[in-house]
């Protein structure tokens, strides 16, 4: 009879022990996902297709010249933190209000990441990943960032002019972008000289800091439009 008595408390606490490391894991897990909207699926896609990278490029603002380049943790995960907190603790252009290492390492390297270099050093980067899952996966949407201390020497229209092409060479169909909110001229300059199709405008999309509510505009871009070998320079 104790022994009947204790076998069950005993499988109690094991059925208790392994119903806790299921939740745990299941914690764990989700928080590792980028888990938006949407589910996503955490997985780059190949770079090996992108043989012209990494690529030199000279600014034709200012003749510095960059290098585009495929992400490198070793090399890169330190200034791109940086250059990403900094940009979401001015708060005014990126919905994020915070962003510790884990957020940013969910958020911003889930998928694909590229950086431009300057003299070895990051002065801005992109990542690409699907806008949304399964039967939309095809459209893609990407996140720049350029160093605060590099603004305005034309690094962040070399960004989104080589992005087009490397997303249309990861094999996405279409770019969205759900959120350029009014505040951001400099995003909203490049896609219109670069003829992203405007296609809607969510009021009051942000309350951005020190702003209050501002309009967000919504752009996309046909990938499949662009010329096969064109190279964006
Ligand atoms: C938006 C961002 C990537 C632009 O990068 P950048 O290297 O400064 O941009 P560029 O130097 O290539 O400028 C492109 C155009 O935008 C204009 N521009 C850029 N920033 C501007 C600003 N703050 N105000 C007015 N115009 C601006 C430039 O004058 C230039 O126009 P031109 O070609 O007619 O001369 C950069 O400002 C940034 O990282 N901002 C914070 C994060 C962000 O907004 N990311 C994009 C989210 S969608």
């Amino acid at each position: 009879m104790l022994i009947h008595k204790l076998t069950r408390h005993v499988l109690g606490f094991v059925g208790f022990l392994s119903r806790a490391e299921a939740y745990f894991k299941t914690c764990c897990f989700c928080s590792k996902k980028n888990n938006m909207a949407y589910v996503l699926d955490n997985s780059s896609r190949d770079v090996s297709r992108l043989s012209y990278l990494p690529k030199e490029c000279v600014l034709p603002k200012t003749s510095e010249k960059v290098v585009l380049d495929v992400y490198d943790a070793k090399l890169d995960y330190e200034r791109l933190y940086e250059t990403v907190k900094d940009v979401i603790d001015d708060g005014r252009t990126y919905p994020q209000e915070s962003m510790d290492r884990d957020h940013f390492e969910s958020y911003y390297l889930s998928h694909n990441v590229f950086v431009a270099r300057s003299n070895g050093s990051l002065v801005g980067a992109f990542y690409v990943k699907p806008n949304f899952p399964g039967r939309s996966s095809h459209i893609c949407n990407a996140g720049f960032v350029v160093h605060r201390d590099h603004r305005n020497k034309g690094i962040g229209e070399f960004l989104f002019r080589n992005y087009l092409r490397i997303a249309r060479d990861l094999g996405y169909e279409g770019s969205f972008f759900n959120l350029v909110y009014a505040t951001n001229v400099g995003s909203l300059s490049i896609c219109r000289k670069l003829g992203f199709a405007e296609v809607g405008v969510v009021p009051r999309a942000g309350r951005m800091k020190g702003m209050g509510y501002v309009d967000a505009h919504q752009f996309y871009y046909d990938l499949t439009s662009l010329d096969a070998d064109a190279d964006p320079k």
